[in-house]
């Protein structure tokens, strides 16, 4: 087993945070990964690090989940089942799926990040989650050392949520996902007003999923800062649902807020229209702050640290209970 001493992780988180790793190792199969937990179980788990923010040095053994491969498992008329490994860049298997001609994911392009995490937070983007078209997570169980598997119901995934951020937390392993698509009479989803824009400027009446993936991706490149320039994590804050009775008040004060329907009782708000009012829409503060198009991400120009944009969260977070009297969650896995 290659261990390697003092790995600066900068470049293995999108925030680009510089944190030092005591030991560092590489894992690019599921039986190396069985061979170390034999020996230590105390582990750091480190797959694109696209949804975390360092905020200090690593003194546990950093594992690199870097387990490569896609497989069609079965095909039937109208789609096909797939088994792709961990440590799979996200967006080159979505562009791999598109090629092949497989639906399902093209609305989820350039999403940062491996395949792996991608049932943890439940990606979602433009009107489509992956759990959609998840049907199974294969993971090491830390405990037993055991290959385990969860159906999709197994899963409980909710928005930007499931049981490996629950009751799973820190006691499996992901080490591949199955994924079913289709081949053909895709489900296309471009009723969000984005992409049904970006369609007709591009005047395509009968999109194809490479015509929606497209979209994406300019949509995308337009309003989100891309992790090889500016660090970033996305979204840092969950968008909150609010009572009925809450959204009432605020909309009184506040006519244009924005909203989306989740049930009878409650409504779920952007927390990028709470951060802009709040004055916050591209504020820099030294090498941090909050970007200039989208004020739901917050941005490392450089050397920033992960304790200054944390406390600029933390801050954040504040003045929404200030001013909207509203608890914004944070979706950033913070390792504090
Ligand atoms: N808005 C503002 N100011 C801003 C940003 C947004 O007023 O700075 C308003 C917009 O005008 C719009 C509403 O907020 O009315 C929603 O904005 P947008 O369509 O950009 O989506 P979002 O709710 O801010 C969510 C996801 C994104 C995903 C987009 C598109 C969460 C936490 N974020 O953002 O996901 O790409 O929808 O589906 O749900 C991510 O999770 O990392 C991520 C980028």
């Amino acid at each position: 087993m290659n261990i390697q001493q003092n790995i600066s992780l900068k470049k293995y988180n999108t925030f680009g945070i510089d944190v030092n790793a005591e030991r560092f190792i590489s894992i690019s199969s599921v039986y190396e990964l069985q061979e170390l937990l034999k020996q230590e179980k105390d582990l750091f788990l480190l797959s694109g690090g696209s949804n975390m923010l360092l905020t200090k040095d690593i003194k546990n053994l950093v594992v690199h989940l870097n387990i490569k491969g896609i497989s069609i498992d079965r095909e039937h008329d109208n789609s096909v089942h797939l088994t792709v490994n961990a440590g799979e860049n996200w967006h080159d298997f979505v562009l791999w799926a598109i090629e092949q001609g497989y639906g399902g994911i093209e609305n989820l392009s350039l999403i940062p990040g491996n395949v792996g995490t991608c049932p943890i937070q439940n990606i979602g983007a433009y009107g489509v989650e992956v759990k959609d078209t998840i049907t199974k997570v294969e993971a090491i169980e830390i405990a037993t050392n055991k290959l385990v598997s969860f159906s999709n119901e197994e899963c409980s995934f909710g928005y930007r949520n499931s049981i490996f951020k629950n009751d799973a937390k820190g006691k499996y392993i992901i080490t591949s996902v199955c994924f079913e698509l289709s081949k053909h009479n895709h489900n296309l989803n471009t009723s969000y007003g984005a992409i049904e824009k970006e369609l007709t400027d591009q005047n395509i009446t009968n999109p194809t999923i490479k015509d929606v993936s497209n979209a994406v991706i300019a949509i995308r490149q337009s309003k989100l800062p891309d992790p090889k320039e500016i660090g970033n994590s996305g979204s840092f804050f969950k968008n909150p649902v609010i009572s009925i009775e809450l959204f009432n008040e605020l909309k009184s004060k506040y006519p244009t807020i924005p909203s989306y329907p989740v049930s009878d009782s409650e409504i779920k708000v952007p927390a990028g229209w709470l951060i802009e009012q709040s004055g916050f829409k591209g504020k820099r503060f030294g090498d941090y702050g909050v970007h200039e198009k989208q004020a739901l991400v917050l941005v490392n120009y450089g050397d920033a640290s992960g304790e200054e944009i944390f406390k600029l969260a933390q801050k954040i977070q504040q003045t929404i209970k200030e001013n909207f009297k509203i608890d914004l969650e944070i979706e950033v896995n913070v390792i504090a």
